[in-house]
């Protein structure tokens, strides 16, 4: 995948992430950036295209498709955090809110563009995911994890498929980012524009997967580990 000259879409490209995805894009030399917003009029970055969207309505998304249909690289950026015990009421509501943004929505936006990326020799996909797609935070994480979880294991079904048209499709794991939703966070934190310049180069380096720091290379790790990560964490 080559930066110079793609057309790209970045969802939630208001603020945060997306924001500097839509940055980082254009000063890598991409030859247009749509700029996807609920709300288009926040978008305030000079130099893209704001176009509106919210990824959990099929209408607009089919209507945006239909409409753009010169994109070559689709960032599925846009989420939502906040989360808190399984156990409280309440908690069903927040997952399905969470899948149906995190994992329906990405989902979602590659059904609907596959068709532009192939007839334009295949282009490339954008999913990201989160470290937290691999592990729950005790009483803190649990939808929110599942939604990642979910989103993590839709990309992967979708490369496999997406491989028979010559779409690349780039997973991108990160601990804390230094936006909006890591807020209250404490810990090291990742600053949007390094997690866009690390992307940016696995795209061109046709990588399948990004571990964007250390707290997620180690998380990875702890997968194998005895007792595993997910089970260990927090006991
Ligand atoms: N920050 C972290 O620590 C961290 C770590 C790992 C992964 N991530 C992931 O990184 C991505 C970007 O998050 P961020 O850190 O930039 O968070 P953020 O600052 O809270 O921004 C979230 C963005 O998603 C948009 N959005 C939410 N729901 C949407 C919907 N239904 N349709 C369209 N846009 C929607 C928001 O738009 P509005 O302005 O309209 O709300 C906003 O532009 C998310 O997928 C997040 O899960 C974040």
């Amino acid at each position: 995948m080559k930066i110079n000259g793609s057309v790209a879409l970045v969802t939630g490209a208001n603020r945060g992430l997306g924001a500097a995805f839509a940055r980082g894009l254009l000063a890598a030399g991409a030859a247009k950036v749509y700029a996807a917003a609920r709300d288009p009029a926040s978008v305030t970055l000079p130099g893209v295209v704001p176009v509106r969207l919210d990824v959990t309505d099929p209408e607009q998304v089919a209507a945006l498709a239909s409409e753009l249909t010169d994109v070559t690289l689709l960032v599925n950026n846009a989420g939502i955090g906040g989360s808190g015990p399984l156990l409280a009421p309440g908690a069903i509501d927040v997952l399905r809110r969470q899948i149906d943004t995190n994992a329906i929505g990405p989902l979602r936006l590659v059904q609907a563009f596959a068709p532009a990326l192939a007839a334009h020799g295949g282009g490339a996909i954008v999913n990201i995911v989160s470290t937290l797609s691999w592990l729950t935070l005790p009483g803190a994480t649990g939808t929110y994890s599942a939604s990642k979880a979910a989103a993590w294991a839709l990309g992967n079904g979708l490369r496999q498929e997406l491989k028979a048209q010559s779409t690349e499709l780039l997973a991108v794991h990160a601990a804390f980012i230094d936006t909006d939703m890591a807020r209250g966070a404490t810990g090291p934190k990742t600053s949007p524009d390094e997690i866009v310049r690390l992307t940016l180069a696995a795209l061109e380096a046709g990588q399948p997967e990004l571990l964007a720091d250390e707290v997620t290379r180690g998380v990875h790790a702890g997968l194998t580990a005895e007792p595993p990560i997910y089970i260990g964490y927090g006991a």
